[in-house]
This record gives structure tokens, sequence and C-alpha cells, in this order.
């Protein structure tokens, strides 16, 4: 997969994706903080600590430069405020990369997902050369999989009962897209 040296910003209409820095823990506990959003994710611990923040944020250069993840802050353009993250996992043996997001509640229901991960998927394609993305979601969490429908994604199966989350076994639903399917 294509290298990249430096930190790929990437700016869409309404949003600038950049690096997360160390000043972001505190909006990044404030908005990851909330049970709406650890409720429908798999990693993000609850209650979330601005230290849990620092050293997840701290970990991020060491793993994009093995090639291992990439990690954007979503940014409004207007103000910068801090609005979400979005992430690429990537499997290099087999050009392959995880989608993975979440957006700060009062963000919520504004396109800024779409916006945001209608470019990490072209970054991915275009600039990566991987052949393929996945992304997967909790069975009931309708708005991640119309944002994955909405990236052109296609639905590939469930996982029943495949992760236990707070106590509760949850159906994951699969989706995929290649390359060659991409519509830009
Ligand atoms: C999933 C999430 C990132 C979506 O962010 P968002 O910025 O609100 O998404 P968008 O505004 O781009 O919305 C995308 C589509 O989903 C729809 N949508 C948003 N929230 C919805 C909801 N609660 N129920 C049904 N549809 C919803 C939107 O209407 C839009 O569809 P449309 O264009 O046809 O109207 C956000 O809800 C979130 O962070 N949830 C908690 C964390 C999470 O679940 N992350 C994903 C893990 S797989």
């Amino acid at each position: 997969m294509a290298k990249q040296d430096t930190f790929p910003v990437l700016e869409t209409e309404r949003l600038v994706l950049r690096a997360l820095r160390l000043s972001d823990a505190p909006d990044v506990q404030r908005l990851v903080g909330a049970r709406e959003v650890a409720a429908t994710t798999l990693t993000i611990p609850h209650p979330y600590t601005t230290s849990m923040a620092e050293e997840w944020i701290g970990s991020h250069d060491e793993r994009r430069e093995r090639g291992e993840a990439l990690h954007w802050a979503i940014t409004r353009k207007q103000d910068g405020a801090l609005l979400g993250v979005i992430g690429l996992e990537l499997t290099d043996k087999h050009r392959r990369g995880e989608l993975g997001y979440w957006v700060g509640v009062p963000y919520w229901r504004q396109g800024y997902c779409t916006e945001a991960a209608r470019a990490v998927v072209r970054y991915a394609f275009e600039t990566l050369e991987l052949a393929r993305l996945v992304a997967v979601h909790f069975a009931g969490n309708e708005a991640s999989g119309r944002v994955m429908r909405k990236l052109g994604m296609t639905q590939e199966g469930v996982l029943r009962k495949h992760v236990l989350k707070w106590g509760q076994r949850i159906d994951l639903v699969c989706y995929g897209l290649l390359r060659e399917e991409w519509q830009g």
C-alpha cells in the first residue's frame, strides 16, 4: 500500500479531517464520554476519562508509521470545532481497511459522518490503493447502517450474537465495498 510520510489532511465542503492532537483530549472525552456514543461502539470504554483519550491519541503516530491504522479528527471548517473521529484499521497484506467512526451527539443528523466518510473512502481507494473496505455495526444501529449504504457499501452478512456488550449478546452487521464497485 502506498506509504504516506506526512499526515494526510483531507478537506471537504464543510470539514477538515486532520490528525488528533493531545490538546483534543478534553473534547474527545466530552463527546465520546456520552453514553449514546459508547452504547453502539465495541471498543470505547464507558465511563471514559481524559487520560484515556490522551493515551489513545498518543498511540496514533506509531500506529500510522507502522501502517496499522489512521485516525482523523473530524473538524468543522467554519469554527474548528471537533465533531467526531473517523478511522481506518489497515491490513496491508490483504490491501484491506476497516472503517470506523463516531460523531458527538450535538452534531448528529447533519450529514457530517457521511461527508467525512466519503473523503476517507476516496483516500483509501485512490491514495492507499486498497482493494476492499469493510465496516461493521451493531444490529439496530440504523444511523451507522445508513452511512454505510450511502457510501455504496453492500451488506455482506450478519455475525449472529458475535459480541458481548454491557452484558448483552449482539449481532454484528457486516458491510463491504470493493474498489471496482466504488462510484467515486
Ligand atoms: C453513526 C453516526 C456516526 C452517524 O453520524 P451522523 O453524522 O449523525 O450521520 P449523518 O448525519 O451523516 O447521517 C447519515 C444518515 O443516517 C441517518 N440517521 C442519522 N441518525 C439516525 C438515526 N438515529 N436513526 C436512523 N437514521 C439516522 C441520517 O438521516 C442520514 O440519512 P439521510 O441522508 O438519508 O437522511 C452517529 O450516530 C454516532 O456517532 N453514533 C454513535 C457511535 C456509533 O454508532 N458509531 C458507529 C459504530 S459502527
